[in-house]
C-alpha cells in the first residue's frame, strides 16, 4: 500500500458524481466501498444501471493499471459465458481517464461495470453445489487468460504463491506452535520446486476472496457469477488461483478436506488439471494461508491497537491449523478422485501386478485345510447380525458364528471388504462433518473368522513395517503390517487381532520370507475385544500411520479409500469373497413404481433407505444415523431390546386367534386398564389406528343407534371407508370429495391462526360443536359422536383450546352422543403431564381409541370403552377379528407398557419436553418467523408465517430438508403445511434436544429463511 496522509488524497461521494458527470457524462449517485489501494464508489445512474468507480492513489503506476484494464477488455471478449466487469471508456474514449481532485493532485480514474448479485462472505449456506460453481467460475477465467499476456503480469508480488518463501524471513513473529505449521509448509513448498516450477504458467485473478466473488441472487440454489477486482492478478503457476480460491471458500468448516473437493471438480470441469498440478494443491494451498497469516502479523506490528486484524487473521490460522491435521498423500488422492482421475495413483498398476501372482489364502492359513468360501454378511442390514444387544455379546455372537461353522463345515467364514458395518460404536469412530455427526463405517479389508490360536503366515515375502498392541476398546489388539515390493511400487498388508505373545518374535524392518510365521489370532481379551478373526488389509500407502492404519472408514471418502486399500480378493481370487452386491436404491424404486400402490408417496427427492433402528435413531444403509424426530409409533425407541425380544419369544412358541385361551391378552388388558380411569374398563383389541376407530364408529351405532358425527376441521382418523369420511384432513384435500352427509365439522380450533383467535376461545369453538349438532337435528336426527384428538396432530399440532373439550362434550352427551378420544397419535404418556391426551383437559370420553405407539412398530392397536357401551355392542352379533388380540401383537404391547413405566418414560417426555419447548421459544424470539410455538411432551410444533400471520409452506419443506443434510429427520404438517412437527420416540434426550435445536438455529440463520 502506498503511505500517504490519507486527508490529503480521500474523494468525497459528492467529488466522485462530479468526475463520472464531467468525464463519463453519466449522472449518478455515490456510495463509497471499501477498498484496500483504490477509493471504490458505486455509481447507481438514473437509468437504473450502476456502475464502480475507482480512483486510484496519486502516483499509482500507469502500467499497472494498463494491465488491468486490458485484461478486462481480453475478458469482455471472452469465449465462454463467463461474466466479468466491462470497462467503460471516458468522453475522449480513454479506458484510464485523469482528473485532478481537490487537493490538486493528478488521479487516474477508472469505470466499470457493476456486476450485481450478492458478495461471497454474506452467503449462507455454501453448500456442495455453490462451492461447485465456484470452481466452475474461477476455471472459465484460467481457461480465458491462458491466451492473455501483459509484461506488467511478471511482476514481483508477495500474494503470489510462487513467490511465497519470503514468509520465511517473518517467523520470528510466531510462536513455537504456529513456527512449526509455517515451516512444515515452507519446507514441503522448498522439497516440491522439481515438480512446482514445470507447472504450467498462466496469468490468474489471483484472489478469489470472499468479497470478490459474487453470487446469484436465488437464495435455493446459488451460483457463483462473477470474480471482480483484478488488482492481484499476476502471471504465475495456474494452480495457484484454485488454491487461492480454494483457501478463501473453505475457512470456517468443519472439514475443509471435504470442502475443497466441490470446488476442484468444478474447477476441472471448465479447467483441465493435470496430475502433477494436483500434487502441489494441497501445500499451494497451505502456503497461501502462510501468507496471509504473516501479513497479519506484519499489519499487527505496524497498528497493534487495530483489533480487526485480530479478528480478521483467527479464520485464516483455524484453517490452517486444521489443514496441516490433514494427510498431504490423502488430500492429493481426493483431489485427484475429485477430478475423475484414479484416486491412488498406483491402483491400477497393483491390479495389474496381481493379476500374474498365485498367492493364496492356504499360504496365509497353512494349518487350515483349503476350504470354500462362507460369505458372511455383516453389514447393517444383516438379519445374522440382528438386534445390537446380540451382536455387541460377544459369547452369543461367537456361539452363532460357531453354529455357521457347525452347519458348514470345510468352510472359510469370511467377508467384509467396503461392508457398511453397524458396530462401530465408540467416539473413535464418530466426528463432525461439514453436514453434522460422520461415522466410519465402511470396513476396509477382509476378515477372516478362524479359532483364537490359529497361526497366520506371511503368503509373500515382505518387510516388518511395525509390529504394535494397538490399545483400547474396539481396537486391533496385536497389529503386524508388513511392507512389500512388487515390479517398480511398494505395497503394505495389515493382520489385525493377533496375540500380543505370538507377535513378539518380529522386529521391525526384518524380512519376513512367504511361509514365515507373522502371528496367531488373538482371544477376546487381547484382540480388541472382538470374537477372535483376522482382520486383513491391503494399503497402497501408509499416509501418515506408522503404528496404526484406519481399518474402518467414512462412506462419504468411500471412493478415495477404496482407492487407498484395494479388495485383499485381489491377491487371492476367490469365489465368494466378493463384497457382497445389494439391490441398488434405483431398482426397488421402479420395482415399487410399478406394483405397488401408486398412491404410496416417498419421503425426500433421493428417497433414504433406512434398514436398522435403534432408539431415537433410523440406520441408512451406509451406516449414516439420522436423529428422528418424526416417528412417534417406535413409542419407546426404534428396536427397544425388550419389546423384540417379547415379539420373538412368543413368536417362537404359538400365534394364534383370541378365541383360545391365552394369558397375554388378559395381560396387556390389564397394563392398559391401569393407565385409564374406572369408567374404561372394557378393551377390544385390533390391528390399526384405522381399525380401532372403525370399530369406535361401530359402537357409537350400537349405543346411540345414531350416525352423525362430529369432527374436527383437518383431523384425520384413519384410512378405512368409515374412518375417511370422518376425516377432513382427507376430503376437504387432495382428490377428496367434502364432507359427506352424516358428517359435521367444526372449525380448527387454533387460537393462534384460527377462526377465533387469543385467550379464551374454549368456548366460542365448543359453540361451534353446539351449532352442528342443532344442525343434525334440525334435520330430523340425533347425534352420534364428538371424535377429536387432544392435540390435533394433522392440523399442526393444535392443543385444544381452555374449556373447549369440557364444553363440547357437555353439549355432545347433552343431545345423546358418545365422546370418543383419538389417542393414536398423542395416548401412552407422549403428552407428558398424563399418560392420556384427555386428561390434560380433565374430561372422561366414553369410548378411547388407541394406536401407534402401543406397539412400538409392531400392527398393534386397541379401543378403550365404557361397560355400558360395551353391553350394547354385544348385541349377538359376534366380534372376531383374526390377527388382534393375538399371543405376539399383546406380548409386544404389555412389553411397551413395562418398558414406559419401567424407564420413566412419560417424566422423560415431561423434562424434555418442556426443554424442548422453552429452547424453541428461545429460537422464536431470534427468528420472528417462527410465529407459534406450541404443544405438550414430546409432541411439538413450531409454525413458520410471515408478519402477517402468511403461512410459510416453503420455508418449513426448506427446513426439513437442510435438517436431513444434518442427519435429523423431521416433518412438516397442518392445512398449510407450514408446521414443524416434532414427535420423536420418548427416549429422546435433553442432548438430542438440544443437537436439534443447535442444527435449527444454523439452518434458521441461512439465507433463505431470512427472506420472507
Ligand atoms: C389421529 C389418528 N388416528 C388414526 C390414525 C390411523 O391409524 P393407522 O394408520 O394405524 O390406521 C392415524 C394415523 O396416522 C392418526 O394420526
Amino acid at each position: 500500500m502506498i503511505n500517504m496522509d490519507y486527508n490529503k488524497i480521500e474523494i468525497t461521494a459528492t467529488e466522485a458524481e462530479t468526475i463520472i458527470k464531467e468525464r463519463f457524462q453519466i449522472n449518478g449517485k455515490a456510495k463509497r466501498l471499501p477498498g484496500e489501494i483504490d477509493f471504490n464508489f458505486k455509481i447507481d445512474d438514473q437509468n437504473g444501471k450502476s456502475f464502480i468507480l475507482k480512483v486510484s492513489r496519486p502516483e499509482e503506476n500507469i502500467d499497472y493499471l494498463n494491465f488491468q484494464q486490458q485484461l478486462l477488455e481480453h475478458l469482455a471478449h471472452a469465449k465462454k459465458s463467463l461474466i466479468a466487469p466491462k470497462v467503460i471508456k471516458d468522453i475522449e474514449g480513454e479506458g484510464i481517464s485523469e482528473i485532478t481532485d481537490h487537493h490538486g493532485n493528478k488521479r487516474k480514474v477508472r469505470l466499470l461495470t457493476w456486476i450485481s448479485g450478492r458478495v461471497w462472505s454474506s452467503v449462507n449456506p455454501k453448500s456442495n453445489e455453490l462451492l461447485y460453481s465456484l470452481g466452475e467460475e474461477c476455471g472459465k477465467l484460467t481457461q480465458e487468460l491462458c491466451d492473455f499476456d501483459h509484461s506488467y503480469a511478471n511482476r514481483k508480488f508477495e500474494w503470489d504463491v510462487a513467490q511465497s518463501l519470503w514468509t520465511e524471513n517473518y517467523l520470528l513473529y510466531f510462536g513455537e506452535k504456529e513456527r512449526e505449521v509455517l515451516e512444515y509448509y515452507q519446507k514441503r513448498f522448498k522439497d516440491l520446486q522439481g515438480v512446482y516450477s514445470q507447472l504450467r504458467k498462466t496469468i490468474v485473478h489471483n484472489d478469489a476472496n470472499d468479497n470478490n466473488v459474487i453470487v446469484s441472487e436465488d437464495l435455493q440454489n446459488p451460483k457463483v457469477i462473477s470474480c471482480i477486482d483484478y488488482g492481484d492478478a499476476v502471471y504465475t503457476q495456474s494452480i495457484n488461483d484454485l488454491a487461492i480460491a480454494s483457501a478463501y471458500a473453505i475457512m470456517n468448516c468443519n472439514n475443509p478436506l471435504q470442502a475443497v473437493l466441490p470446488i476442484i471438480s468444478g474447477y476441472h470441469k471448465s479447467f483441465k488439471l493435470e496430475p502433477e498440478e494436483l500434487k502441489v494443491l494441497y501445500v499451494a494451498i497451505g502456503m497461501r494461508l502462510v501468507i496471509s497469516v504473516t501479513k497479519s502479523a506484519i499489519n499487527k506490528i505496524k497498528e497493534p491497537e487495530n483489533e480487526y486484524l485480530l479478528i480478521s487473521e483467527k479464520p485464516a490460522w483455524d484453517l490452517l491449523h486444521k489443514w496441516y491435521d490433514v494427510s498431504e498423500d490423502f488430500a492429493h488422492y481426493s483431489f485427484r478422485e475429485a477430478c475423475g482421475y484414479a484416486p491412488h495413483p498406483m491402483a491400477s498398476k497393483f491390479m495389474d501386478w496381481t493379476e500374474n501372482q498365485q498367492l493364496t489364502i492356504e499360504a496365509l492359513f497353512p494349518t487350515e485345510a483349503s476350504r470354500i468360501i462362507y460369505p458372511i454378511d455383516l453389514s447393517v442390514s444383516s438379519t445374522f447380525l440382528g438386534h445390537e444387544k446380540d451382536y455387541e455379546d460377544q459369547d452369543y455372537f461367537k456361539f452363532k458364528l460357531n453354529q455357521i461353522q457347525k452347519r458348514n463345515p470345510g468352510t472359510l467364514i469370511a467377508g467384509g471388504y467396503m461392508e457398511p458395518r453397524p458396530f462401530y460404536t465408540s467416539n473413535m469412530y464418530e466426528r463432525e462433518g461439514n453436514l453434522g455427526i460422520e461415522y466410519r463405517t465402511i470396513h476396509l479389508g477382509i476378515d477372516f473368522w478362524l479359532p483364537a490360536n490359529t497361526p497366520v503366515h506371511a503368503f509373500m515375502e515382505g518387510e516388518v513395517y511395525s509390529v504394535t498392541e494397538d490399545k483400547g476398546e474396539k481396537g486391533y489388539g496385536g497389529l503386524v503390517i508388513l511392507k512389500h515390493r512388487a515390479d517398480d511400487f511398494e505395497f503394505f498388508t495389515l493382520y489385525g487381532h493377533l496375540s500380543i505373545e505370538s507377535i513378539r518374535h518380529l522386529k521391525e524392518r526384518s524380512i519376513v520370507n512367504c511361509g514365515d510365521l507373522i502371528g496367531k489370532l488373538g482371544e477376546h481379551n487381547e484382540n480388541g475385544g472382538w470374537v477372535p478373526h483376522l482382520h486383513f488389509q491391503v494399503m497402497l500407502s501408509m499416509l501418515d500411520y506408522k503404528n496404526d492404519f484406519p481399518g474402518v472408514t467414512f462412506h462419504s471418502e468411500l471412493p478415495v479409500w477404496r482407492s487407498l486399500c484395494p479388495d485383499p480378493n485381489a491377491l487371492f481370487k476367490r469365489n465368494g469373497l466378493n463384497p457382497q452386491m445389494k439391490i441398488p436404491d434405483h431398482q426397488i424404486i421402479a420395482y415399487r413404481k410399478q406394483h405397488l400402490g401408486k398412491s404410496l408417496s416417498l419421503q425426500y427427492d433421493i428417497p433414504i433407505k433406512m434398514v436398522r433402528g435403534k432408539g431415537q435413531y433410523l440406520i441408512d444403509q451406509f451406516g449414516k444415523k439420522y436423529l428422528d424426530t418424526v416417528n412417534n409409533v417406535a413409542h419407546v425407541g426404534h428396536e427397544h431390546a425388550q419389546v423384540v425380544q417379547a415379539g420373538q419369544d412368543q413368536m417362537g412358541l404359538i400365534n394364534t386367534n383370541s378365541r383360545y385361551l391365552h394369558e397375554n391378552i388378559n395381560e396387556l388388558a390389564r397394563e392398559i386398564i391401569e393407565t385409564l380411569p374406572p369408567e374404561l374398563s372394557v378393551l377390544h383389541f385390533v390391528n390399526s389406528g384405522s381399525e380401532a376407530n372403525e370399530l369406535a364408529l361401530r359402537m357409537m351405532k350400537a349405543a346411540t343407534g345414531a350416525k352423525d358425527v362430529i369432527a374436527s376441521e383437518v383431523g384425520y382418523h384413519g384410512n378405512s371407508n368409515a374412518c375417511i369420511d370422518i376425516s377432513s384432513y382427507k376430503f376437504d384435500g387432495k382428490g377428496g370429495q367434502g364432507a359427506p352427509e352424516h358428517t359435521h365439522i367444526f372449525p380448527l380450533p387454533d387460537k393462534f391462526r384460527g377462526k377465533f383467535t387469543g385467550t379464551n376461545t374454549g368456548p366460542l369453538y365448543a359453540l361451534e360443536v353446539k351449532k352442528l349438532i342443532d344442525k343434525v337435528h334440525k334435520k330430523g336426527r340425533n347425534v352420534g359422536a364428538l371424535i377429536v384428538e387432544p392435540i390435533i396432530s394433522c392440523g399442526g399440532q393444535i392443543e385444544l383450546p381452555e374449556g373447549f373439550l369440557n364444553q363440547a362434550y357437555a353439549y355432545v352427551r347433552e343431545a345423546g352422543g358418545v365422546c370418543i378420544s383419538d389417542e393414536v397419535q398423542v395416548g401412552c404418556g407422549r403428552v407428558g403431564k398424563s399418560f392420556w391426551g384427555f386428561q390434560l383437559y380433565n374430561v372422561i370420553p366414553d369410548i378411547v381409541t388407541i394406536g401407534k405407539p402401543l406397539g412400538n412398530g409392531h400392527p398393534l392397536a386397541a379401543v378403550a370403552c365404557t361397560q355400558e357401551i360395551a353391553e350394547k355392542f354385544a348385541n349377538g352379533m359376534e366380534y372376531f377379528n383374526t390377527f388382534g388380540g393375538n399371543p405376539v401383537s399383546c406380548a409386544i404391547g404389555a412389553a411397551v407398557l413395562k418398558v414406559v413405566k419401567e424407564e420413566k418414560l412419560q417424566q422423560n417426555a415431561l423434562q424434555v419436553g418442556e426443554y424442548l419447548k422453552q429452547e424453541l421459544r428461545q429460537l422464536a424470539h431470534e427468528f420472528p418467523i417462527i410465529g407459534d410455538v406450541r404443544g405438550q411432551g414430546l409432541f411439538l410444533g413450531i409454525e413458520f408465517v410471515d408478519k402477517k400471520l402468511k403461512p410459510l409452506k416453503a420455508q418449513a419443506d426448506y427446513v426439513i430438508n437442510r435438517m436431513k443434510d444434518y442427519g435429523i429427520l423431521m416433518s412438516t404438517d397442518g392445512p398449510d403445511n407450514n408446521v414443524l412437527k416434532i414427535k420423536p420416540p420418548m427416549v429422546f434426550t435433553e442432548t438430542n434436544a438440544s443437537e436439534l435445536i443447535f442444527y435449527l438455529r444454523k439452518v434458521l440463520k441461512e439465507d433463505f429463511m431470512n427472506a420472507y
